[in-house]
């Protein structure tokens, strides 16, 4: 009896969760994007040599599936005036989106669009708001299996009256007690946010795609607007929490920051979305390490965006590793790594340049241990067993380096590192050696 409780237990989806076939959403998605890498230079032979890179790299193999178009892929003038369907763009897309999905279906592989809750997209294409049903239908017959939905261009009449408070990137208007400081017209507080005009114009969507014969996962871009942690997860399949990531080491640690404080919403079925990856883009290789480390640890959908022909051998063994992607992708805890001790400041200090830096995470292969630098020079660190849930004080437990590999052996009372400037020590820690690891979430 106990046994099938806590097998129920890890299999039922929350409630509100929005459940789809097959699986779909359950974990993040893994998969690749085109702006990070191209921006608005986007075209059916740049989407289909990153899929054949997808394949050839063996990042196909280890599970990324989704190659997604991202914004520019249309004809800007206006829809066709007599079925109201967005236009391909014929000079950039000649086979047609139906004729590229054909293509990567054939590696495959699963294809995704973008469009706007809005009259345009962020780069002035037309957009979906008032024609979600002939959009969502129009994706479907092109065979379209993902939708990344902007927030741009919404129109006056869909504006909300209060909104919720966004820790901004470069003020960081959060006070450490979890209060926002200096935005205007803070919605009260008890206001429920799924009744929002945001929601309600991402909420139109979902019942679009939902009354199609085709499953596409619905991946929400309203950049943590509106509270969308209290709703995302009744809405789409994963939501973006922030501003967008951009190729620099301060970004990437003011979005680890801000979803370090809001990592509750993240489980089967609904993620927090920390946007997609930098790896490639000329960050360090101890920034790219702490970048898909946490970005796997927080169990954010990791969607590559970098132009795959250029792509060094050290960053692709980063986004193949193994015990990270079996962390993001482990079908039997949901639950994110969290952190248990900040480090440079005192614990739960909202500061976007020094956010936690000793993280750990359950999973059914053991716990996940993250220990950052944030520093800008090399510092001996510990992670200590007795600091790290679910562990024991004192305790011996076999560790595994995830980023050599290979075993440390039976391990007592923490792992000593020194860790460089910018860089994480990842481990995964696991039973074999006495001591008993206490588990929350299976
Ligand atoms: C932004 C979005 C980016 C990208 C861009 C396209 O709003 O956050 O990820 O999609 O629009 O214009």
């Amino acid at each position: 009896m106990a046994l099938k409780l806590l097998v129920l237990s890890s299999f039922i989806p929350c409630v509100f969760a929005l459940v789809r076939p097959n699986d779909v959403g359950r974990l993040p998605a893994l998969g690749w994007n085109s702006w990070n890498a191209y921006h608005c230079d986007v075209s059916e032979d740049k989407i289909l040599q990153a899929a054949n890179y997808v394949v050839s790299l063996g990042l196909k193999d280890v599970g990324y599936e989704y190659i997604n178009i991202d914004d520019c892929w249309s004809v800007q003038s206006g829809r066709n005036t007599t079925t109201q369907q967005i236009i391909p763009n014929a000079t950039t897309f000649p086979d047609g989106i139906s004729g590229t999905a054909d293509q990567v279906h054939a590696l495959g592989l699963k294809i995704g669009i973008y469009s706007s809750a809005g009259t345009e997209t962020c780069a002035g294409y037309p957009a979906s708001i008032g024609y979600e049903d002939v959009d969502a239908a129009t994706f479907a017959a092109w065979g379209i299996d993902y939708l990344k939905y902007d927030n741009c261009n919404v129109p006056s009449n869909w504006t909300d009256t209060c909104v919720s408070c966004v820790p901004d990137y470069y003020t960081q208007a959060l006070n450490q007690n979890g209060s926002c400081a200096g935005e205007p017209s803070l919605c009260p507080s008890g206001y429920n946010y799924s009744t929002s005009h945001t929601a309600t114009r991402y909420q139109l969507m979902r019942d679009a795609l939902l009354a199609q014969n085709r499953t596409i996962l619905y991946s929400l871009c309203d950049w943590g607007q509106a509270d969308v942690e209290s709703w995302g997860n009744a809405t789409g399949n994963s939501w973006r929490m922030s501003d967008d990531i951009s190729p620099t080491f301060d970004r990437i640690l003011a979005i680890l920051n801000e979803n370090s404080f809001q990592l509750d919403a993240t489980d089967f079925w609904g993620h927090n979305d920390a946007d997609m990856l930098e790896v490639g883009n000329g960050i360090t290789p101890a920034e790219t390490r702490s970048h898909f480390a946490l970005w796997a640890a927080m169990k954010s959908p990791l969607i590559i965006g970098t132009d795959l022909s250029g792509v060094s051998d050290a960053d692709v063994a980063v986004l193949r590793n193994s015990y990270l992607l079996a962390f993001n992708q482990d079908g039997e805890v949901g639950a994110p790594a969290t952190p248990y001790k900040w480090g440079v400041n005192p614990d739960y200090t909202f500061n976007a340049s020094f956010p936690a830096e000793y993280w750990s995470g359950e999973s059914s292969n053991g716990t996940l241990v993250l220990v950052g630098n944030w520093l800008s020079e090399t510092v001996a660190k510990v992670a200590n067993f007795s600091e790290i849930p679910g562990l024991q004080a004192g305790g011996t437990y076999q560790v595994v380096d995830v980023w050599a590999g290979s075993s440390l052996g039976c391990v007592q009372n923490g792992v000593q590192v020194n860790v460089e400037a910018n860089d994480t020590a990842v481990y995964l820690v696991q039973e074999g050696c006495g001591s008993v690891i206490h588990k929350r979430h299976t």
